[in-house]
């Protein structure tokens, strides 16, 4: 797949068909997204993978602080990446320091590139995603084994998609975003 085609092909995806997604498929998701950058090649995002129906359950009826659209795509998505990082590393310095002013925050940038990789990966295998960001940490520690050095980035919801995506909701304009300063 091209990338360009991958980059504006991949949408958010939040209804599934009941196909399991191979373990060795999210192998391969994973064995691409550890291919992004990050800071000081400290690679400290990990990724929980549930696809027990009983746990996807749980989280979807007690770990999205009541959004029940967020309930609705966990309880219908075929696995649930938990996406964490590793604390006290993207950011400081050896000495435990902070490197700049944006302190521990490069933790959640390293996170975003690593979904969005793992997002383009899983679009490119056949596999519907979407990253979930409103959910309630603590919660979700009640049902799965979370190491306690990792603090939960994001959600990410994932299935073979149910039907075709929609066409792309609207995006700003080139000229919006971009300044060129010769
Ligand atoms: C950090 C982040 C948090 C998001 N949280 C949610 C969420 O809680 N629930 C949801 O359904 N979509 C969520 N989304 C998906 C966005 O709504 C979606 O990316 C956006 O509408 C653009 O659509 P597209 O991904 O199909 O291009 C989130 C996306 C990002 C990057």
């Amino acid at each position: 797949m091209l990338m360009e085609d991958c980059i504006k092909g991949r949408r958010s995806v939040r209804k599934y068909s009941d196909k399991d997604i191979p373990n060795d498929v999210l192998r391969e998701i994973v064995d691409l997204a550890r291919f992004s950058p990050s800071w000081k090649n400290s690679q400290t995002v990990r990724y929980h993978i549930v696809k027990n129906p009983q746990v996807r359950e749980n989280i979807a009826n007690n770990a999205v602080m009541g959004f029940g659209f967020n309930a609705k795509t966990i309880t219908r998505c075929n696995a649930l990446a938990v996406v964490t990082s590793v604390g006290k590393i993207c950011g400081y310095e050896e000495d435990g320091s902070f490197s700049t002013s944006k302190e521990d925050s490069w933790e959640m940038f390293d996170a975003g590139i690593a979904s969005q990789t793992f997002c383009l990966a899983a679009y490119e295998k056949g596999v519907g995603s979407v990253i979930l960001g409103i959910f309630d940490e603590e919660k979700i520690r009640d049902y799965i084994d979370i190491p306690e050095n990792e603090t939960v980035s994001a959600l990410i919801a994932l299935g073979y998609p149910l039907e075709e995506a929609k066409s792309a909701p609207p995006r700003k304009a080139v000229d919006e975003l971009l300044e060129i300063i010769d």
